[in-house]
């Protein structure tokens, strides 16, 4: 066990320096020209993974029929297909008729939702978020960056607001809410976060559904993204509170929407995403979809239904069984290299895609950039922040299930290196 590095003298900051460049610097010449070419930034999942789904190919073995009769190779069915919205179902824990089955990304359903609740309105009356001239949504910090570049690409000022470990900060958010009308919404990523891999408490999930009791804004939406609704790393997974059933008590459903997807269930570019919502909002959202749509790809969807009818637990044990040893070797590594340091701090999450990291503040950027230089690629710093903007310098989001484990390891040897160092440079140039 060694001293933390706060605690050491001097000179034996100044001596670990020395050590630790030369490693950093005989990475650089072992690699004898060869740039390595590694990557934890990519919230993706593995071939390993996506081979798991191949037997969609033959889910359907030529019957196209719907169990109602549909032909889906034909136009039409705006909503999708029921076997369809039967697996939304399953995967965010609400009744099939208040879901809309779409095409491959949630992302879309949250462009959808956005756009028609800017310009077109969510409940068939007149409010817009487009009515004031300043909208803003809450984003809870770290968080996703698609969401904020959602957020961003519709003019939406974003609040920040600290996740705790049980969600978001609920006071901060709540004090926001109700002396700002022109705070619309709020995005969540309930289950397994991103980044952080928190699941919400009930009673922020209670809270969350009753912001909109408390909005000063009568058109508050809660985006609850439920990207890793049933992405457990251990058989047991983390529950969450159904919002749905908190609205139901609060009367808050009609500002309630939810999202999900298969992306990371079965094929990441070709999968089934969902909406959940009350009965008024799907129906504006459906007029607005037929714009630009005849229908969803309900071949696909028919495929989903099949491949994953009763087995969805047993599918997702095998991702499990494939990313655990990954996140297991990202958190040993960690522990082992940085534990007795008291460099930095880590999550260590259930289940989803990724593990927060905190590193001694103003340190992320040069982490990722000495890293960069020595051939592995980390989400950039900032990225889990609004606006690229952390204002401390300190989160990284570690991304572990695309790579092999071997290259997680090279990966994870380079990123310990390069926390070691820059924090011990810090120390010994704060003490001179
Ligand atoms: C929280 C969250 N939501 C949505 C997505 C993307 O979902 P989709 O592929 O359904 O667009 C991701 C992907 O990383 C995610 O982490």
């Amino acid at each position: 066990m060694s001293t933390p590095l706060a605690q050491r003298s001097q000179a034996e900051l100044e001596k670990l320096q020395e050590e630790l460049s030369a490693a950093y610097k005989g990475l650089t010449a072992a690699q004898g020209g060869n740039q390595l070419k590694l990557d934890l930034s990519r919230g993706k999942p593995g071939a390993e993974q996506l081979d798991l789904s191949n037997g969609l190919e033959e889910a359907l073995g030529g019957d196209f029929f719907s169990a109602d009769g549909t032909d889906t190779r034909n136009y039409g069915g705006i909503r999708g297909i029921s076997e369809a919205r039967e697996l939304g179902a399953q995967l965010m824990g609400v009744p099939a008729n208040e879901i809309i089955a779409g095409g491959n990304s949630s992302l879309t359903m949250m462009h959808l939702v956005l756009r028609t609740a800017m310009d077109i309105g969510l409940w068939g009356d007149q409010r817009r978020w487009s009515n004031c001239p300043t909208a803003k949504i809450l984003t809870p910090v770290p968080g996703y960056d698609r969401h904020f570049a959602l957020a961003e690409h519709f003019g939406l000022e974003m609040v920040n607001v600290p996740m705790n470990d049980d969600g978001p900060d609920m006071q901060a958010a709540l004090e926001l809410v109700a002396n700002d009308d022109n705070i619309k919404g709020i995005w969540c990523v309930p289950k397994y976060a991103n980044p952080t891999g928190c699941t919400y408490s009930d009673a922020v999930v209670d809270a969350i559904a009753a912001l909109p009791q408390h909005a000063k804004a009568d058109d508050f939406v809660v985006m609850w993204d439920n990207a890793y609704a049933v992405h457990d790393l251990d058989e047991h997974g983390e529950q969450l509170k159904s919002i749905r059933d908190a609205a139901i008590t609060k009367d808050t459903q009609a500002h309630i929407v939810q999202f999900a997807s298969t992306s990371k269930i079965t094929h990441a570019g070709s999968g089934v995403a969902f909406i959940a919502g009350a009965d008024n909002v799907l129906a504006n959202l459906e007029k607005h979809m037929a714009v630009f749509t005849i229908g969803p790809d309900k071949v696909n969807q028919l495929r989903h239904a099949r491949f994953l009818q009763g087995r969805l637990k047993e599918h997702m044990a095998a991702h499990a069984a494939i990313i655990r040893p990954k996140f297991d070797l990202v958190l040993k590594s960690f522990e082992q290299e940085l534990g007795s340091f008291d460099i930095a701090t880590w999550t260590k999450p259930k289940g989803g895609y990724f593990v927060s990291l905190d590193l001694q503040p103003g340190l992320a950027k040069e982490v990722v950039a000495m890293a960069k230089a020595v051939g592995l690629t980390l989400t950039p710093a900032g990225a889990t922040f609004p606006g690229d903007h952390d204002p401390e310098d300190r989160n990284m989001r570690i991304a572990p299930t695309f790579g092999s484990l071997d290259e997680i390891n090279a990966a994870m040897d380079i990123l310990t290196l390069c926390i070691k160092l820059a924090s011990v440079r810090k120390l010994v140039s704060d003490q001179t």
